[in-house]
């Protein structure tokens, strides 16, 4: 079987898997490997693994007996019941303290569920988000560990030394009980759809209200890529424009506008739903991408539905541009303010004590969403732990009032102008309303008083006591009491 040589071990050897075990052997940790396909096994040390501290198993048993305890096993296999196996499958050859960590994209359900069900083996268990790709893999991704509290300390050391670092400061930190971990990943995929809407929606505007050519937008991108919104996806979305097909003509031109989507989004949202949180751009975001998807119904409506009569005239011109950058910061301020209040949410909802703060950190480096923008998150809530909203935050506070004139032009000239811009307009409207001390809300209580006499508190008694109004004048109650609406 072997000595028990190995810091570290790793089940799935895919790409993902081969460069996180490359970067952990790079940082001094030897990793013991294993794969379902053995032959894989062996094609990994003879090739990419060649000349590494990198050492093969070629069964489970080989796989746990040649790891140092407490043993740390990692499986990077297909989220799902792959997982659920591969717990089966290592149990029987663990010891208590052991560590099993889930590194896929897993369900948040699913890692609370196998927590529970791996301490009551008397092991422990991390689901870990893995964020930053093929590339943050090898190189430093974003990790976004929560399970088991008692694995930490023994996981610490290798997760902090293979991640991403941000000014020195490594993108990983313990994030909470259960399925912490997967959750803010799934909130940080949700994030992501928002961040790529926003950017889609201020190129719509550059390209048909101030009719810039992809030459100039990409290097708009990469003028903006030097202010606050110095961001990964603003920089590749610079590269994007700037990169032509090969008959010279903009490659983005050539490429179809019907949005795929691998389903995490949605699961933001309909967490979203289920804690009464009010995420709406990332809504929009996930609704846009169903919008697109719907191509041929788009083609056909578009010859029959009309727009505005007159083309909308902008004023200066790199004053309507900097409108419209305007309009993305303000909007993504309002969008991860909107993902913090469903964090925050999920933490009471499942008794989780999240480290806001801490999670900013884990998205400044190695993941899609990277950003300066992240530091001041961090900082927000650094300064104020307890801070109820980030649009409350002195720092953002500020930022949005400066944007907020330019928001608005660029939100109005796309109405007159008949361009849609459902994350703009949602994350504008959003913030109209949380600012707003009396929102018509008085109208729809009356509204289902009238219809289903659900009654409403009033303005001028305490909260919590509740009234009827005989709205008619004819007597009884105007439908039944148990028509819910
Ligand atoms: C084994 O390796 C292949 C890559 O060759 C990968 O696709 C697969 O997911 C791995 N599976 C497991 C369970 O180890
Ligand atoms: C964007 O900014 C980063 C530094 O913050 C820089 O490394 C990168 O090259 C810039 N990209 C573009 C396209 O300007
Ligand atoms: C997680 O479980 C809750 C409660 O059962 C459910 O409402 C929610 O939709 C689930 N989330 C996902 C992503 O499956
Ligand atoms: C509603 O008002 C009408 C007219 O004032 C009155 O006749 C009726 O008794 C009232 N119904 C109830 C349930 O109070
Ligand atoms: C009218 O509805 C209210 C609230 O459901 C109920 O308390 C009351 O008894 C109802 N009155 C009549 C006359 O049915």
């Amino acid at each position: 079987m072997g000595e028990a040589v190995g810091d570290f071990g790793l089940i799935g050897l895919a790409v993902m898997g081969q460069n996180l075990v490359l970067n952990m052997n790079d940082h001094g940790f030897t990793v013991v490997v294993f794969n379902r396909t053995v032959s894989k096994v062996d094609a990994f040390l003879d090739n990419e693994a060649k000349g590494t501290q990198v050492v093969g198993a070629h069964s489970i048993a080989e796989f746990c007996a040649k790891l140092k305890r407490p043993r740390r096993c990692m499986l990077l296999v297909k989220a799902g019941s792959a997982v659920d196996d591969f717990i089966e499958l290592l149990l029987p050859h663990l010891e208590q303290g052991d560590v099993i960590i889930d590194g896929g994209n897993s369900n948040y359900n699913d890692s609370e569920r196998r927590t529970k069900y791996v301490e009551s083996k008397g092991l422990l268990f991390v689901g870990t988000g893995v964020s930053g790709g093929e590339e943050g893999a090898r190189y430093g991704p974003s990790l976004m560990p929560g399970g088991s509290a008692a694995a930490w300390p023994t996981i610490q050391s290798i997760f902090q030394s293979v991640a991403a670092k941000s000014d020195d400061e490594p993108c990983c930190d313990w994030v909470g009980d259960g399925g912490a971990g997967h959750y803010v990943k799934m909130v940080h995929n949700g994030i992501e759809y928002g961040d790529m809407q926003l950017i889609c929606e201020a190129y719509s505007l550059l390209k048909n209200v101030a009719g810039c050519s992809h030459e100039e937008i990409a290097s708009i991108f990469a003028e903006w890529n030097k202010t606050e919104l110095d961001s990964y996806l603003i920089e590749i979305t610079a590269n994007i424009l700037a990169h032509k097909d090969e008959d010279g003509s903009p490659m983005v031109d050539k490429i179809l506008d019907k949005a795929g989507q691998k389903g995490t989004g949605k699961w933001t949202v309909e967490s979203s739903l289920d804690n009464a949180v009010p995420v709406t751009l990332i809504a929009e975001a996930v609704f846009a991408r169903q919008l697109s998807a719907m191509k041929d119904e788009r083609v056909a409506a578009s010859s029959q539905l009309a727009g505005p009569k007159a083309a909308y005239k902008i004023g200066n011109k790199d004053e309507y541009i900097e409108s419209v950058r305007q309009a993305l910061y303000a909007s993504k301020i309002c969008s991860y303010a909107q993902g913090y209040m469903l964090l925050r949410e999920a933490a009471k909802e499942y008794s989780w004590k999240l480290n806001l703060p801490a999670i900013a950190l884990m998205w400044r480096g190695g993941c899609i969403i990277r950003s300066k923008f992240l530091a001041n998150i961090r900082d927000a809530f650094t300064n104020k732990p307890d801070l109820l909203n980030l649009l409350l935050d002195d720092f953002f506070k500020q930022a949005v009032d400066k944007a907020q004139s330019g928001w608005r032009e660029a939100v109005a000239s796309a109405a007159y102008s008949g361009v849609p811009v459902p994350a703009f307009s949602t994350a504008l409207s959003f913030y109209d309303g949380y600012r707003t001390a009396v929102l018509p809300a008085n109208i729809l209580q009356a509204q289902r008083d009238y219809f289903g006499a659900h009654m409403y508190e009033r303005t001028d008694k305490p909260r919590g006591e509740w009234f009827h109004t005989n709205w008619t004048g004819t007597g009884g109650n105007i439908t039944s009491s148990t028509y819910n609406a």
